[in-house]
């Protein structure tokens, strides 16, 4: 059973448009109510340093190849461990990361499959030491349905037409992220829960403190 009452680190996971933010948002809500420090933040791009990368990230112009695009995002976490996570552990706030070491080794390594999967873990590990998360949301639903909410999200904010370079993807690449968190999903049985996302935003929330209330043993 994971401790409450000290610092503790919980990753949301899923492909584009599964809704993890909406979810995070929730989960942060409720444990504010209860008078707990929640820290809530992202990848790539939490730290100024982030910012830059996160936009270069993104680009539909710009094409890195493999590797580049690895030490870019694990660049990226380094700063925002050692700028926003490690210190807010420190105080005993429980951290919500939208976005962690597992979406790189699915993202660069199990459905990009240029890079060496064990290498990512070998390289995550260096990045971020102890501060790996104790429990993990992957929030689980079909490509199609997950690609609809972001081009949703996407004209809502008045961005129509401007999907990042991620979303140009083709459905397939998309597939193969959600089999690979899926994956991760079995070989961790102990940090990894899979919430069915295709569902109301209050039922999947209901889920997600259920697992959480679970985890940390809250009454
Ligand atoms: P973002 O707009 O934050 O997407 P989402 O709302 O789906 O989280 O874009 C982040 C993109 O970066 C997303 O397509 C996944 C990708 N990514 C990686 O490829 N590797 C990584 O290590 C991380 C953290 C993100």
């Amino acid at each position: 059973m994971a401790a409450y009452g000290s610092g503790s680190l919980i990753s949301f996971e899923g492909i584009e448009g599964c809704g993890k933010s909406t979810q995070i948002i929730l989960l942060a809500k409720r444990l504010r109510a209860a008078q707990k420090e929640v820290v809530i933040s992202r990848e790539p791009g939490a730290t100024p340093l982030g910012a830059k990368l996160r936009a270069l990230l993104l680009d539909p112009a710009y094409s890195p190849d493999a590797l580049t695009e690895l030490l870019l995002y694990l660049a990226d976490r380094r700063e925002h461990r050692r700028q926003v996570i490690a210190p807010a552990l420190q105080r005993g706030a429980l951290v919500l990361v939208d976005r962690y070491v597992d979406s790189t080794w699915v993202y660069q390594g199990f459905a990009r499959d240029e890079v060496e999967p064990s290498l990512i873990e070998k390289l995550n590990r260096l990045v971020v030491g102890d501060d790996w998360p104790k429990l993990t949301f992957v929030l689980d639903c079909p490509a199609p349905v997950g690609l609809g909410r972001a081009r949703e999200r996407n004209r809502e904010t008045g961005v129509e037409g401007v999907a990042d370079r991620f979303e140009q993807r083709h459905l397939d690449f998309h597939e193969s992220v959600r089999q690979g968190f899926l994956v991760l999903a079995k070989v961790e049985k102990e940090r990894f829960r899979v919430i069915d996302a295709d569902r109301e935003i209050e039922t999947i929330h209901d889920d997600i403190w259920r697992e959480f209330s679970l985890k940390y043993a809250i009454n």
